[in-house]
């Protein structure tokens, strides 16, 4: 079985959160859609931006216990939300500064998350043991995905 992004988990969210507004509940489904429906994956789940502290705290997720702030800049998810770009990484030990939260993680891909107002709501992060698990294919998919979950988030 291919491990590639299947493009219908997006139709599957949409679905799956109609009608519902709520930051955490929609993240809790997010983040069990995503554990439940992506192959060799370990974690998947959200960091949410603090901007008091100028920091990420840990949010809704599937899997291992995890690291609960991440500095804004910090690890793959800091870097994701310090430069609004999706960081794809084939294999985690070679990003200098990964945060290593979950030793089984070899490969990792954050997707920024941001209201259509601009607010910083946090990053989406996916984990595999698997180097080399997320391809360019899969970040299009993954952004979609985000951007679906912003939809049912950004007027709540
Ligand atoms: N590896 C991440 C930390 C979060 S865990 O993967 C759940 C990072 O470097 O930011």
């Amino acid at each position: 079985m291919s491990d590639r992004v299947n493009p219908l988990i997006t139709a599957q969210l949409d679905a799956l959160l109609y009608g519902e507004t709520n930051l955490v509940a929609n993240l809790s489904n997010a983040s069990a859609l995503l554990k439940q429906t992506l192959t060799d994956v370990n974690w998947a789940g959200f960091y949410l931006y603090q901007p008091e502290s100028d920091d990420l705290i840990l949010g809704p997720f599937q899997g291992n216990v995890a690291c609960v702030h991440i500095e804004n800049g910090s690890g793959v998810c800091g870097t994701g939300l310090a430069t609004q770009t999706t960081q794809l990484v084939p294999d985690v030990h070679a990003f200098a500064g990964h945060i290593a939260c979950d030793s089984a993680s070899n490969a990792e891909i954050v997707v920024p998350l941001t209201l259509s107002d601009g607010t910083k709501l946090g990053v989406m992060d996916i984990d595999s043991p698997t180097k080399g698990r997320f391809t360019s294919e899969d970040q299009v998919v993954l952004e979609d995905f985000a951007r679906t979950l912003l939809k049912h988030v950004d007027n709540a």
